[in-house]
């Protein structure tokens, strides 16, 4: 197979397809993972994408761009869940002439190309892993979330038999004998109407991994040894290869920020550079978890009296219900200089800065990851799906943070900023991340495990063709 280095777009020898999960939490991995195969191998991208969340093409112009169709009504789309939209879009998908279209023309080689190497997909399109199998066209996953949460979706079954699930309040804090160090409290789980949803929903994933050719996760070998083993060992039979080549945002060549229609306000960096190195709070909750108009308030009080100067990301609908933020009177006054309100952050820059010294995060797995590979410790608030499972890694496996448990309440957010900040209490805790961030550097080096990941990976991709 002849590979050619250099320049964008079609015309070279080597392609292949991604199609992210139209969410940004799993966008960006995939436009993160695309950067490195296309720094790497001198391989050409080409990006599916669909309406709901398009990527703006012209932010990207190493790579080429296909829209195909998303099937999610708008009903889902405006007020659904996540979940919701997951299984729509896997209906829609499966029997799309449409998106069959665009896979059989890559399986064609189009335009005096090749055919495609393969698609690589989100782990939850499992409808295009089969409209691709059907067209004898290989798909790799790529796993957005950790190697830890993924042991959990592939025990779901078993959970759900030995009756962990769904959690009974009186057993949260037990241990899940077959998931060290999870809790019952920790393991993915939507309300009771959704339960079935859910567990449907993981069980597609599974699915999709073990139907595709391989799979590569969001993380490295050194955070997540005895998970990975476990993936590798129990999937061993399945699949051909599993690859821990992250944090895709630093080993990719292309790093374009976030993909969100939101623009990140980079006036908060000018704003950082005039604050003391490390007293910075970063405060985010990612792009989809929200809080209510009391839970909001007691925030803002609780940071305003830590004392501490701090970033805090207010996106348009961070506040459920309503499309604007009511701040006590006198409040910008009183944290005039010390604190900034945004709507939108160049997040890894943010974390990469000097100044910023800690983060309270709901643990979504890129801000996780994120804030691991920067070393900046965590004041965990996590609210759903994978969330409370990366809590409790980076509480009790790691050392890198602690959680802020029940109502959010001011005199309490108080006393966990100054803690995770300031105070003896917290020195481990900043020691720990610290420690990590090396173990990051050692995993980005030329011949560190997530490099040779990717190189494993483009063979990979060549030896498809
Ligand atoms: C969703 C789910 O909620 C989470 O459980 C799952 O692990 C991933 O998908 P999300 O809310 O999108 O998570 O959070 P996260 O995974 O942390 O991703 C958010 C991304 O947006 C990060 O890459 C972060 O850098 C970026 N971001 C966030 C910004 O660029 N600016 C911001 O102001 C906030």
């Amino acid at each position: 197979v002849e590979v050619r280095r250099g320049g964008g777009g079609h015309g070279r020898k080597l392609w292949v397809l991604v199609f992210p999960l139209p969410f940004q939490g799993h966008i960006n991995p995939m436009l993160h993972l695309a950067g490195a195969l296309h720094g790497r191998g001198g391989l050409s991208v080409t990006v599916l994408h669909t309406r709901i969340n398009a990527i703006d093409p012209s932010r990207y112009p190493e790579f080429a761009f296909v829209e195909v169709p998303d099937g999610i009504p708008p009903e889902v789309a405006a007020t659904g869940t996540v979940v919701d939209a997951i299984l729509a879009m896997n209906a829609a998908l499966e029997v799309s002439p449409s998106f069959r279209d665009v896979l059989a023309s890559a399986v064609d080689g189009a335009e005096g190309r090749p055919p495609a190497a393969c698609l690589i997909i989100d782990a939850n399109l499992l409808a295009a892993q089969k409209v691709a199998a059907g067209l004898g066209l290989p798909t790799l996953v790529l796993r957005t979330g950790s190697a830890a949460s993924l042991c959990c979706y592939l025990a779901y079954p078993i959970l759900l038999q030995k009756g962990y699930l769904p959690p009974k309040e009186s057993q949260l804090y037990e241990p899940v004998k077959e998931l060290p160090p999870l809790r019952v409290r920790d393991l993915f789980y939507s309300s009771d109407t959704n339960q079935e949803k859910a567990r449907e929903t993981l069980a597609n994933i599974t699915e999709t991994v073990r139907n595709s050719n391989g799979m590569v996760i969001n993380t490295f070998d050194k955070l997540e040894p005895a998970e990975l083993k476990r993936i590798r060992d129990e999937l061993n039979n399945d699949i051909v290869v599993v690859l821990a080549a992250g944090p895709f945002h630093k080993v990719s060549s292309i790093n374009n920020g976030s993909s969100m229609n939101l623009q990140p306000d980079q006036s908060c960096i000018e704003w950082l550079d005039t604050q003391a190195t490390g007293s910075v709070l970063y405060v985010s909750f990612g792009s989809l978890a929200s809080l209510d108009s009391n839970e909001f308030l007691e925030v803002a009080c609780g940071l305003e009296s830590s004392g501490q100067p701090f970033l805090w990301v207010v996106r348009p609908d961070l506040v459920r219900g309503l499309n604007r933020v009511c701040l006590p009177d006198g409040y910008e006054q009183a944290v005039e200089g010390r604190g900034k309100m945004i709507r939108w952050a160049p997040q890894q820059e943010v974390l990469a800065h000097r100044a910023v010294g800690g983060f309270w995060t709901h643990n979504g797995w890129n801000s996780t990851l994120e804030s691991i590979s920067e070393g900046v410790p965590m004041i965990c608030q996590p609210q759903f799906a994978d969330q409370m499972l990366n809590t409790r890694y980076v509480k009790a496996v790691w050392g890198v943070g602690f959680e802020l448990e029940g109502n959010l309440e001011r005199g309490k957010i108080k006393k966990a900023i100054r803690r995770l900040m300031v105070e003896k209490a917290g020195t481990k805790i900043r020691e720990h991340a610290k420690e990590l961030k090396n173990k990051v550097e050692g995993c980005l080096e030329s011949s560190g495990s997530s490099q040779i990941a990717i190189e494993k990976l483009v063979n990979y991709i060549i030896s498809l063709q």
